[in-house]
């Protein structure tokens, strides 16, 4: 993956329904730009797997498809930004999701005299998305890989960890048409939200992975030189 260099602290939020691409692209993202990758969903899974106290809180409605309470979520990502320095920046990978949590980010990262630079919707068609949340295999630490669109190197078998590869409990027909339906009543506002502070910028996620990498580090590499 070929280095890119941002001068200034850069916090990037990726915005998207499921399946849009968000992990896939926080991953290259993250890589290139140097910047640390937050994701809640994977934060989520690891507190359910540990069946630590907020994981069984999380654990009902994640399974159901359904966000987890705004405090719960703003709690762990407020302990994730300040246990560690915040360096050159974060990908935020389905985060903040509500209202209610882009304004504690606003004040978490205001904290740290630091602010969102960028929001990037990654936009793709519901039949699309289907495909690929039905069709993915992720390893236990969170690498995303599909049958037959993004396949790993050996079948069933992570290629950066060599972990095998499983099914996500919501990955199933009626879970994903659940978070569809969710992601457009509560997070669809959020587009407004941005859209008013003039950070909001969309880029095509019905392109090739390296494409819709290539877009949205085009838009990013535009901001530095701004
Ligand atoms: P989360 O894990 O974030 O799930 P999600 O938002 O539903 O998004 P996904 O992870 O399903 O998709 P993605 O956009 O990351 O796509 P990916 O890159 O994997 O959250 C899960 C749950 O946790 C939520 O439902 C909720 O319960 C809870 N939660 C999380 N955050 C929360 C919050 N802030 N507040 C409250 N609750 C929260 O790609 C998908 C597939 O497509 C992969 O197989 C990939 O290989 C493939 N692919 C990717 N890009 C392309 C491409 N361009 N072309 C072809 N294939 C592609
Ligand atoms: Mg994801």
């Amino acid at each position: 993956m070929a280095k890119l260099t941002f001068t200034k602290t850069l916090n990037v939020i990726l915005l998207g329904p499921p399946g849009a691409g968000k992990g896939t692209q926080a991953l290259a993202i993250a890589a290139s730009f140097g910047l640390r990758h937050l994701s809640t969903g994977n934060l989520i899974r690891h507190n359910i797997q540990a069946q630590t106290p907020l994981g069984r809180q999380a654990k009902e409605f994640y399974t159901r498809g359904e966000y987890a309470p705004d405090h719960l979520v703003v709690a762990m990502v407020k302990e994730e930004l300040c246990a560690r320095e915040l360096e050159k920046g974060v990908v935020l990978d389905g985060f903040p999701r509500t209202v209610a949590q882009a304004e504690a980010l606003d004040q978490t990262l205001a904290e740290f005299c630091q602010q969102v630079d960028a929001v990037i919707e990654i936009r793709s068609d519901t039949e699309e998305i289907v495909q690929r949340t039905e069709g993915r295999r992720v390893c236990p630490r969170g690498h995303s890989y599909h049958l037959s669109k993004n396949p790993p190197r050996v079948a069933g078998q992570c290629n950066l960890d060599g972990l095998p590869l499983q099914q996500r409990v919501d990955d199933q027909p009626e879970t994903i048409r659940k978070r569809i339906s969710v992601y457009r009543e509560q997070t669809q506002p959020l587009l407004n939200y941005y859209g008013k502070k003039h950070l909001l910028r969309k880029v095509d996620g019905s392109q090739s992975i390296e494409d819709v990498t290539g877009s949205i580090q085009g838009i990013l590499s535009a901001l530095d030189a701004e």
